[in-house]
C-alpha cells in the first residue's frame, strides 16, 4: 500500500490499523530545538478522542501519545520525530460476523479489489481510528505554526439541515457538536441522537478558518495552496466535497459581485480586501486575508438500521453491522480537520522560507559583487598611481624603496583598520601583497 506519506518539506508518514496494537506516525523534515509541548499533543487527540459524549462512538480509546524518537529534553533534535498510540479497545470479535460481507459505503469491498485482501475488524487503514496519527502530527505543526501567530479554528456549520448563522469561536469547544453557535448547537445535538435512535447517521459541514496567514504561501500551478488544501482535507474518511471561499456558490455569481476589492489598511500599513469571496487565495497563493474553507462529511455508513447487501460471493443477506459507531461524524472531523489544514500550511510555510532565505542570500550576494568591483575599480587607479610614482623616481634618479615611508603607512593602515574593526592580518597581507606588487611595477618601468 503506498500513499501513507503526506507533505514535501515537513513531511508525515503514518502507519498501524484500527484492530492491531498501535497506530502511530513519523514526521521527517523538522528543524531542531524546536520546543515540543506534550500536553498540548494530548489536548488535541483528547478533542478526537471516541467516547467523549453521547454523540459519538463509545469505543473506549485514552488515545495517549509516546513520542519515542526525535526529541532530547523536550526539544525535538531534528532527527525523525516517531509518536506512537496505542490501541486499547478494540473488540475484534464485533466484526467477524462481517468478514465476507460487502458493508454498504464501507471501504471493505474497494480494498478487496484493489489488494484482495481485507482487515475486516474495524476497517484497518480505512477506519476513522486512522486520523489520530494525523491529530498527533498536526499538533506537532501548530507549535511551528504558533511561532508565526498562525490560528486554525474549525467547527461543525451544519448538521442535516441545521445551518449554524452564529460564528462565535469562543462557543466551539463548549458543546460536544462544536458548533460556534450555542442555539444551533443544540438543535444538532437533538438531530444527532434522533438519528442514532433510529438506528440511523446524519452527515454535516465542516467549516475551517485560518486567522494570521500570512501572503506568499502556495506554489502557482500544481501546488497551489488550495489544490494542497483540498486534497489534504478530502483524504480524510467520510469527506465528500470541498470549497474555499464562496465555493460552489461562485457558478451563480457575476465577476462584479465576486471580485474582492482591494484597498490599503492605514491601520496596520497592509493591503487588504474589503470582502473575501475567494477565501484568502487568489493564483494558488494566500493572500494575508482569512483562509476560509468548508466540507462536506457524508453520514457514516455503520448504521444501526438494517440493510440489504451481498457477501463476496454474491449471496444476498441483510447485514445488521452492531459493533460502536459515530452517529454523525463531524464533531470528531473538527480537530482532524484543523490538524490536516496544519501540516498543508508549514509544509508551505516550509517551502517558502526556502524561496526567501534564497532571495536574501542572493540579494547579499549581489551588494558584495558590486562591492568586489569597486575594489577592483581603486586596485586599477592604483596601478595607474603607482606607473607614475615610478616615471618620476626615474626621472629624480630616487631609489624604489623607501623604508621609512613604508614603515609610517604601514603604523597609519594598521590604526586606520583597527578604528574600522578590520582584523590587523588582512590588512597587513593586503598591504605586503600590495607594497611587493608596487615595487615590481616600479622595477619594470626602470629597466
Ligand atoms: C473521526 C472519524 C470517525 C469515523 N467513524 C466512523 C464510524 O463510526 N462508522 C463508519 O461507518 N465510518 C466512520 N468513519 C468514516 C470512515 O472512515 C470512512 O467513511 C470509510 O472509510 C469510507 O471512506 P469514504 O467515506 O471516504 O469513501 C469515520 C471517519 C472519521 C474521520
Amino acid at each position: 500500500m503506498s500513499g501513507n506519506l503526506f507533505g514535501s518539506a515537513f513531511r508525515v508518514m503514518t502507519f498501524g490499523e484500527s484492530h492491531g496494537p498501535y497506530i502511530g506516525l513519523v514526521i521527517d523534515g523538522i528543524r531542531p530545538g524546536l520546543e515540543i509541548d506534550a500536553e498540548f499533543v494530548q489536548e488535541q487527540l483528547n478533542r478526537r478522542r471516541p467516547g467523549q459524549s453521547d454523540i459519538v462512538t463509545t469505543r473506549k480509546e485514552e488515545d495517549r501519545a509516546e513520542i519515542i524518537s526525535g526529541i532530547f529534553e523536550g526539544r525535538t533534535t531534528g532527527t525523525p520525530l516517531c509518536i506512537l498510540i496505542r490501541n486499547q479497545d478494540q473488540r475484534s470479535r464485533d466484526y467477524s460476523h462481517l468478514q465476507h460481507i460487502l458493508r454498504p459505503g464501507h471501504a471493505s469491498f474497494t480494498f478487496l479489489k484493489k489488494y484482495g485482501v481485507f482487515d475486516f475488524r474495524g476497517g484497518g487503514r480505512a477506519s476513522g481510528r486512522e486520523t489520530a496519527t494525523r491529530v498527533a502530527a498536526g499538533a506537532v505543526a501548530r507549535q511551528l505554526l504558533k511561532d508565526k501567530n498562525i490560528e486554525i479554528f474549525a467547527h461543525t456549520k451544519q448538521i442535516g439541515d441545521i445551518i449554524a448563522t452564529e460564528t462565535d469561536l469562543k462557543q466551539i469547544e463548549r458543546n460536544p457538536v462544536r458548533a460556534a453557535d450555542a442555539k444551533a448547537a443544540e438543535e444538532m445535538i437533538r438531530a444527532i441522537r434522533n438519528a442514532r435512535d433510529e438506528g440511523d447517521s446524519l452527515g454535516g459541514i465542516v467549516e475551517i478558518i485560518v486567522k494570521n496567514c500570512p501572503a506568499g504561501l502556495g506554489e502557482p500551478v500544481f501546488d497551489k495552496l488550495e489544490a494542497d488544501l483540498a486534497k489534504a482535507l478530502l483524504s480524510i474518511g467520510a469527506v465528500k466535497s470541498f470549497e474555499m471561499g464562496n465555493g460552489f456558490d461562485a457558478a451563480v455569481m457575476k465577476g462584479s459581485e465576486f471580485n474582492d476589492l482591494f484597498y490599503y489598511n492605514r491601520e496596520n500599513l497592509k493591503f487588504s480586501t474589503r470582502t473575501n469571496r475567494a477565501g484568502g487565495v487568489l493564483g494558488g497563493i494566500s493572500n494575508g486575508e482569512d483562509l476560509v474553507m468548508r466540507i462536506a462529511v457524508k453520514p457514516p455508513s455503520s448504521i444501526g438500521k438494517s440493510q440489504k447487501t451481498v457477501t463476496d460471493e454474491g449471496k444476498e443477506v441483510v447485514l445488521d453491522i452492531g459493533g460502536r459507531h459515530d452517529p454523525c461524524i463531524c464533531p470528531r472531523v473538527v480537530p482532524v480537520a484543523e490538524a490536516m489544514v496544519a501540516l498543508v500550511l508549514t509544509d508551505h510555510l516550509l517551502m517558502q522560507e526556502r524561496i526567501t532565505s534564497g532571495a536574501k542570500l542572493q540579494n547579499v550576494r549581489s551588494q558584495i559583487d558590486t562591492i568586489d568591483g569597486q575594489l577592483m575599480l581603486l586596485l586599477a587607479q592604483r596601478q595607474i598611481m603607482t606607473r607614475k610614482i615610478a616615471a618620476i623616481k626615474k626621472q629624480e634618479g630616487l631609489s624604489i624603496v623607501d623604508e621609512k615611508r613604508e614603515s609610517d603607512k604601514k603604523v597609519q593602515m594598521l590604526r586606520f583598520a583597527e578604528e574600522l574593526e578590520l582584523s590587523e592580518d588582512l590588512i597587513t597581507n593586503l598591504f605586503d601583497i600590495i607594497l611587493r606588487h608596487s615595487h615590481s611595477i616600479q622595477k619594470d618601468s626602470m629597466l
